[in-house]
């Protein structure tokens, strides 16, 4: 089978294209042009069919298990794939670690040690008990997320774009330090006991909460890794699509209720504004897989995310 590449721009990608065997797969392709290339490994490459020009359709992606056959509409010996070059890749793991060992790592720093020297504060630090619990708290946490990122999600993409290890970080790492200078602060003034508690209470409950919500999650993905979709059930996914945000949002809310200030606030606000908006699009995902035509379930009434009852 003849396979000509081109770019987007309709330029031959790879001169005179890839001869393949006639069963070839798409990730026999894949690996012909990174053969070929030297440079473009299979995860770097986005293979799509070409529109017809001034079409406004979406092309189709190419999928890396089917057969090349498949996509060759009729003419079985030639197909042409437009390449795309998706830049440098990592995986998921890598991308999730890097961006959950920076906190991890920088809120202790202020913890113990005299960073506020560096601030104009030269008197003794006298650290209260609320200070001590936010740092097993946080620390909990993100010891925690990075334990799910390796032993619990069944990542459907295998990487993302190096790109996003640099945006992440400076989104996790910043926020992780401005929140730790605050709670950490020679000057910070505790809430009263109870509130801190309370606060506690609630976010350690809510953080338990969202791991089994991880767990539901991975359990709807079998270990093969073949990916797909499936419709969440059971605990707090029976009433909210994305429970696992919702309780994620809680229990920021917890620490904020126990640490109170302003820097965990607008942490708080700035998350759940993003998490709202991944909500909504895969709420809309599993509407649209799911929509009960052809034999495929309906997808149940259920709130997106709480707060704020969409
Ligand atoms: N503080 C913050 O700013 C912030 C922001 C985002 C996330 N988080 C935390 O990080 C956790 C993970 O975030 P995430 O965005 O990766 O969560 P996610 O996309 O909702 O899902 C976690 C895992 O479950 C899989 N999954 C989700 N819905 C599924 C379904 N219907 N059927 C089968 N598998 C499904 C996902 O697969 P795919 O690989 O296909 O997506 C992913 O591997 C969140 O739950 C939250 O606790 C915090």
């Amino acid at each position: 089978m003849k396979v000509t590449l081109v770019s987007r721009s309709g330029r031959e990608f790879i001169k005179g294209g890839l001869e393949l065997h006639d069963s070839a797969t798409v990730a026999d392709l894949q690996e012909a042009i990174y053969k070929r290339t030297k440079k473009f490994y299979p995860s770097r490459q986005r293979l799509t069919l070409p529109v017809p020009s001034g079409s406004k359709e979406r092309p189709v992606v190419l999928s890396y298990n089917k057969s090349l056959k498949d996509y060759c509409d009729g003419n079985q010996n030639n197909i042409t794939v437009v390449f795309k070059d998706l830049g440098p890749q990592v995986s998921y793991r890598t991308l999730f670690f890097f961006e959950y060992l920076g906190p991890l790592v920088l809120y202790p720093i202020f913890y113990y040690f005299p960073v506020y020297k560096f601030f104009g504060y030269e008197g003794k630090r006298v650290i209260h008990p609320v200070q001590t619990y936010a740092l097993y708290y946080w620390c909990f946490h993100y010891f925690k997320r990075i334990m799910e990122t390796f032993f619990v999600h069944h990542f459907s993409h295998a990487t993302s774009p190096l790109s996003n290890v640099f945006r992440n970080c400076a989104y996790y790492w910043t926020f992780g330090s401005y929140i730790a200078y605050y709670v950490n602060h020679p000057l910070y003034t505790p809430v009263s006991d109870l509130q801190m508690k309370i606060g506690f209470g609630f976010g350690l409950v809510c953080q338990l909460a969202n791991f089994y919500c991880h767990i539901i999650l991975k359990n709807l993905r079998s270990p093969d890794g073949s990916g797909g979709y499936q419709i969440p059930r059971g605990f707090v996914f029976n009433i909210v699509t994305c429970a696992n945000y919702t309780t994620e949002i809680y229990q920021w809310l917890g620490f904020n209720i126990a640490t109170q200030t302003v820097a965990g606030y607008v942490f708080l606000v700035v998350a759940t504004s993003i998490m709202t908006n991944w909500a909504l699009a895969k709420h809309r995902r599993l509407k649209k897989l799911f929509d009960g035509k052809e034999g495929r379930p309906k997808y149940p009434r259920r709130w997106v995310i709480l707060p704020p009852f969409l």
